[in-house]
């Protein structure tokens, strides 16, 4: 038996496999049980002594070597399938992918950030307060006592111990200033609730930003230009407002803003009821009486409040005709913004 004739042979036969199936065939032909290669081998038992050592290692290796030939080509066909299988699919790229859905901030959330941005570019100081208040920080040092009139506008749920969720943030107001001495520039965002009997314009429970700026000398013309910075950074820059009388016991004057209508500017249209003006927020200058309360003599430093309902906003803004839209679990309104 000519070994090197076998694995030259074998070599070439192997290399030029063109299948597993085939390369299997070739396996068997050589290294199989009754393969060339074990049929040397099993010759080797029958050769004198002095033979069988260095033929069985030639024999063995021999096989060694059949073996790594079939091993690579075994490597290359397989390879060849992929490329193969890869070059038959069809990649189409404009197919569409499957679709990823990315969520996004709140539209609440967001008219939120544009408002603490345009303050903070005011130097104003974002505070945050307890949604559960006492009933001194949220009426009675705003000057509305238990038997206060103006205490029906905000009913709300009462707790034990005189506690009550906060009915608007402006108890933030007297928790600011009962800690730190004029001048005070805040704004103070948070949820605030009521107990409401729920419309398109009224929800039991919303976001609101308090402002409070006091210091020497601060008047009505403060409060204007402040609000009005915000309303245009808001709704626009061409949006004007208009300063009309009302009543809070917390401010004197109490002075309602309303924003000229986002629709028709002005001319009047269904939006603004044919008036050309959309009520925003109420504001007005702080009670003396509030400053007092707080230990602010009231005769050096003066200021001016405001508090406005963030859905109202949004609502106006986004011309969203129910304010209870924002917060039904709908992504199909969410998600318009
Ligand atoms: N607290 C009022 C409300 O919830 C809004 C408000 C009015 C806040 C006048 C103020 C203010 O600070 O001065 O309706």
């Amino acid at each position: 038996m000519n070994l090197d004739k076998i694995v030259v042979n074998s070599t070439t036969v192997i290399k030029k496999s063109a299948s597993i199936q085939e390369l299997e065939k070739l396996r068997v032909k050589y290294l199989g049980r009754s393969g060339e290669i074990t049929e040397v081998l099993k010759q080797i038992g029958k050769l004198p002594a002095n033979q069988r050592a260095s033929l069985g290692k030639q024999a063995n290796q021999a096989k060694q070597q059949i073996e790594l030939v079939i091993k690579a080509r075994q490597g290359e066909l397989e390879q060849d399938q992929i490329t193969k299988e890869l070059g038959e699919t069809k990649i189409d790229l404009s197919a569409p992918t499957p679709s990823q859905r990315f969520g996004h901030t709140h539209p609440i959330n967001n008219l939120l950030s544009d408002i603490v941005r345009l303050f903070w570019q005011m130097g104003f100081e974002v505070v945050q307060g307890p949604e559960i208040e006492t009933q001194w920080y949220n009426f009675e040092a705003l000057n509305l006592p238990a038997d206060h009139p103006a205490r029906d506008m905000q009913d709300t749920f009462y707790l034990e111990d005189d506690n009550l969720p906060r009915t608007h943030t402006s108890g933030m107001q007297i928790r600011h200033m009962e800690a730190n001495q004029p001048p005070i520039r805040i704004i103070s965002p948070g949820k605030v609730y009521r107990n409401e009997d729920e419309d398109s314009r009224h929800i039991w429970s919303f976001v609101q930003v308090e402002g409070l700026v006091v210091d020497e000398g601060i008047g009505v013309a403060d409060l204007k230009g402040t609000l009005l910075a915000m309303v245009q950074g808001v709704l626009g820059k061409d949006t004007e407002i208009r300063l009309r009388p009302n009543y809070f016991p917390y401010t004197e004057p109490s002075i309602e803003v309303d924003a000229s209508c986002v629709i028709c500017h002005g001319k009047g249209c269904a939006t603004c009821s044919g008036t050309g003006w959309i009520e925003l927020l109420g504001s007005g200058l702080v009670h003396p009486q509030v400053l007092e309360n707080v230990g602010i003599d009231s005769k050096r430093y003066s200021g001016f409040a405001f508090g406005v309902g963030l859905e109202r906003l949004a609502a106006v803004k986004y011309q969203v005709p129910d304010l209870r839209e924002f917060w039904r679990p709908n992504l199909r309104f969410l998600e318009q913004f």
